[in-house]
């Protein structure tokens, strides 16, 4: 157990680590797809019920049991879990936290390493005279790796390797390089955040060519805030929703427990827990939502955007608007939107490390150089596939499994440990010991009954998904044929992942805009 001295700074510095964990690529580019893509307002009721009865109870639990365990020596969820319960089940359900960590690191550093190149490219002002199907074909090429950088050939894989390094020499210097990283990344993010919200503010009404309709920046906010209470009645949504919440918040994989594990036995847990979150949603629902969505929809038009949200439209098309600024400001909001997008994902990725760290020092005695170095190379070796082939959906099959599935499964199986195996009477102790909040007792029930049957709700609604996710039509089916249209193949896929195949079509066939 030889990192058991190992602690945070402080507490800015506790907070801003683990709001970095939370903050990241999924605010960015993940929400605002999934919010448009699920209908705008119908999108923002089931997600605000997913955070507060799964994401608020999920973080005070995993950051409980990080405490719990580090008091007893532990920094990683094999043993964490297992200091809740002897039966060997949950060691290995903790070690199976390990291995979603490496496995989502392994894409999630690669679209890192486009940011990384993007702020470059930005800075050096490469998008400053191109067209917007020259921009677009250029996101093409990168992914193809038929693009050079300074005269290295496949640029993609080059920054691929940069960012895993720079991952790997950050985690060698251990909780104080993350915090580091921390203290000068989420300041900055939420600065170049609101500038770019700012501008996106006030571009007003205007089109960006003869081709589009007179365009609003609002529209697009307007379909993102108008309640629609329908959605209630819509398991696609819920499910959606649900999903969001847990890759937003970092939930269900490990990295906040092993975070939490450096926090001291009897420093505050329910504050800490619920001030991180909250930083993630003034960042996700905020600045999330303030960017991509209404710069796109006040040159492009709501209708636009409707067809065309994919993730990849934050390196497709953000840089083209930008240039409609002139030319300064298109290189400083380029720097500024990618630099954003780097930090969030750094802090991220780096939070990915600590479990395998973690659990290589305490059980195995390996010092942070080790640890660091054996887990960026487990980075590459996964993530290189995900980089060679990103075309043939490598991508999605990593992501749906490792970063959805898996973070459910997580979940449910500690919040039955947390509130029905080690006992909710000891877990509501863990949570309220050293509070600085009174931590509403309703969650007591919540966390007992509530969270488990939703997340139970999701499992179960996840593996029955009909084909392109309609309901709808299951049902009806499902009352003529008295069987559920099951498709094998397209199942599970479909709920996630529709938006990342639309970013695949795109790509390939850029808007013509000149
Ligand atoms: N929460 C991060 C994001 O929004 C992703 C993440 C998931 C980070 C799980 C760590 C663990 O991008
Ligand atoms: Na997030």
């Amino acid at each position: 157990m030889s990192s058991t001295k190992e602690a945070w700074g402080s507490r800015l510095g506790l907070i801003l680590a683990m709001a970095g964990n939370s903050v990241g690529l999924g605010n960015f580019l993940r929400f605002p797809v999934q919010a448009i893509n699920n209908g705008g307002g119908t999108f923002i009721i089931p997600y605000l019920v997913c955070f507060v009865l799964m994401g608020i109870p999920l973080l005070w639990i995993e950051w409980s049991m990080g405490r719990f365990g580090g008091r007893h020596g532990h920094h990683s969820t094999p043993f964490i879990l297992n200091s809740m319960s002897s039966k060997p089940i949950w060691k290995y359900i903790g070690v199976f936290g390990i291995f979603t960590n490496i496995a989502v690191a392994a894409y999630y550093c690669y679209i890192e390493s486009w940011t990384l190149s993007y702020a470059i490219h930005s800075i050096k002002g490469t998008f400053s005279s191109l067209s917007q199907s020259s921009i677009a074909l250029f996101f093409d090429d990168y992914i193809n790796l038929s693009t050079s950088f300074l005269g290295i050939p496949s640029e993609a894989v080059f920054f691929f390797i940069i960012c895993v390094v720079i991952n790997t020499y950050i985690l060698s210097k251990g909780l104080a390089g993350i915090e580091k990283v921390a203290k000068i990344g989420m300041p900055l993010l939420i600065l170049f955040g609101i500038f770019l919200a700012f501008k996106g503010l006030t571009i007003g009404t205007t089109a960006v060519s003869e081709q589009f309709p007179l365009a609003n920046a609002w529209d697009g906010l307007n379909y993102l805030w108008t309640p629609q209470y329908d959605s209630l009645l819509r398991p696609g949504i819920w499910l959606a929703a649900a999903g969001q919440i847990f890759f937003t918040l970092s939930v269900g994989m490990g990295t906040i427990h092993c975070y939490a594990a450096y926090v001291k036995s009897k420093d505050d847990i329910a504050l800490n827990a619920t001030t991180a979150g909250f930083t993630n949603e003034f960042v996700e629902i905020v600045l999330g939502s303030l960017i991509v969505i209404p710069i796109a929809a006040g040159y492009f038009g709501l209708d636009w955007i409707k067809e065309h949200m994919s993730f990849g439209m934050a390196f497709q098309t953000m840089p083209f608007l930008f240039n409609q600024w002139g030319a300064v400001l298109a290189s400083v909001a380029g720097v500024f939107w990618f630099g954003l997008l780097f930090f969030a994902g750094i802090t991220s990725s780096l939070a990915m490390g600590t479990p395998w760290m973690g659990f290589m020092s305490d059980e195995f005695g390996w010092n942070k150089i080790k640890g660091a170095i054996s887990f960026g190379l487990m980075v590459l070796a996964l993530g290189l596939p995900c980089v060679l082939f990103y075309k043939y959906g490598y991508f999605e099959q990593y992501d749906y499994w490792a970063g959805t599935v898996s973070l459910v499964i997580f979940a449910l199986a500690e919040t039955i440990l947390f509130a029905w195996i080690f006992g909710l009477t000891k877990g509501w102790k863990e949570i309220t010991t050293g509070a600085d909040m009174t931590v509403p007792t309703i969650f007591k029930f919540i966390i007992k009954y509530i969270t488990p049957v939703l997340l139970i709700g999701v499992f179960l609604g996840a593996l029955i998904t009909p084909v392109n996710n309609n309901w709808i039509d299951a049902f009806s089916y499902l009352t003529t044929n008295g069987s559920w249209p099951f498709d094998g193949q397209s199942l599970i896929l479909q709920i996630t992942n529709t938006e990342k195949y639309h970013a695949l079509s795109l790509a390939t066939d850029p808007q013509a805009i000149e």
